[in-house]
């Protein structure tokens, strides 16, 4: 299903789709597909849409000295898994198709691009809100989905669709993990066999966390110690963050009384690792 698609030819055949009354869905990814993001194109298939997957490794958005050069791909094998999951339009554009000229244009959504990964990646979420802006206005979907483990992305782009009334529905799906628990990602394969036996700890120190508040844990800083005392003892794991935030608006929060999400960002070796988890107190979602 490798296709080189051109801006010009993906918006004619989308607009035909529609004109036959289907619903478009997109679901943008970097590519080397996982079941995370398999399962992001179920969903857009339950909602009965014509489903355009982009494979896009966005230069806008990685740091100078982040793993852009590295990143993995395997377009010939995401091709396949992107047709078997039943994808109806692969959109691979190269660089100049996506980036003629030297972007002077950007989408900034402050302040929640200013913490948790914000912190750590300066200008990330700027790169991530213009290319989907940019996806956005090629494709022109009307759903579009994403995984909940990028959980700021998903905030970001929310913001970003309500702050400049883009007509597209944003759907955030649930995190695929391994069976131990490890959230999947594309960099996990950068991992060594050590550093992914010990990056279980993330996920089971989100579930401490969780225990934690059901248990009747209120105070944020102590349960931010308790997950990092958990990491530390239990890994060779770098900690980024580990913080607990109010799951709308990434408000830094004191007290836990509404929904928070708990996140975290861990290098191990090269590799960064993010998880997160959303508790509401009373009810675990
Ligand atoms: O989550 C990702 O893979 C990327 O950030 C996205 C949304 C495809 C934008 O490049």
């Amino acid at each position: 299903m490798i296709s080189t698609w051109f801006i010009k030819e993906l918006r004619a055949h989308v607009q035909g789709e529609k004109r036959k009354g289907k619903k478009i869905a997109i679901v943008p990814t970097m590519g080397y597909l996982h079941r995370g993001h398999l399962s992001l194109v179920e969903e857009a298939k339950r909602a009965g849409a014509f489903v355009v997957m982009s494979i896009f490794v966005n230069p806008l958005q990685f740091g100078p000295k982040e793993d852009f050069g590295r990143y993995p791909r395997d377009l010939e094998r995401d091709s396949s898994l992107a047709e078997e999951a039943g994808v109806d339009l692969l959109f691979h554009p190269a660089l100049e198709e996506m980036y003629p000229e030297p972007m002077l244009t950007l989408v900034e959504v402050k302040e929640l691009d200013a913490v948790l990964c914000g912190k750590s990646r300066p200008g990330h979420f700027t790169g991530v809100a213009t290319v989907v802006a940019k996806l956005f206005n090629i494709v022109q979907p009307d759903l579009a989905f994403f995984g909940q483990k990028d959980y700021q992305q998903v905030q970001v782009i929310r913001r970003m669709v309500s702050d400049l009334n883009m007509p597209v529905e944003v759907r955030s799906v649930p995190i695929a993990r391994a069976e131990d628990g490890l959230a999947l990602s594309s960099r996990n394969v950068y991992l060594s066999p050590q550093q992914r036996a010990e990056a279980v700890v993330l996920y089971q120190s989100l579930e401490e966390g969780a225990a934690a508040i059901r248990k009747g844990e209120r105070s944020a800083r102590a349960l931010e110690n308790l997950i990092r005392a958990k990491i530390k003892a239990e890994s060779s794991g770098d900690i980024d963050y580990v913080e607990v935030r109010d799951a709308a608006d990434l408000k830094e929060v004191t007290e836990i009384e509404g929904p928070v999400v708990i996140a975290l960002a861990v290098k191990f070796g090269q590799t960064r690792l993010i998880d997160n988890k959303v508790v509401e107190v009373g009810t675990d979602v």
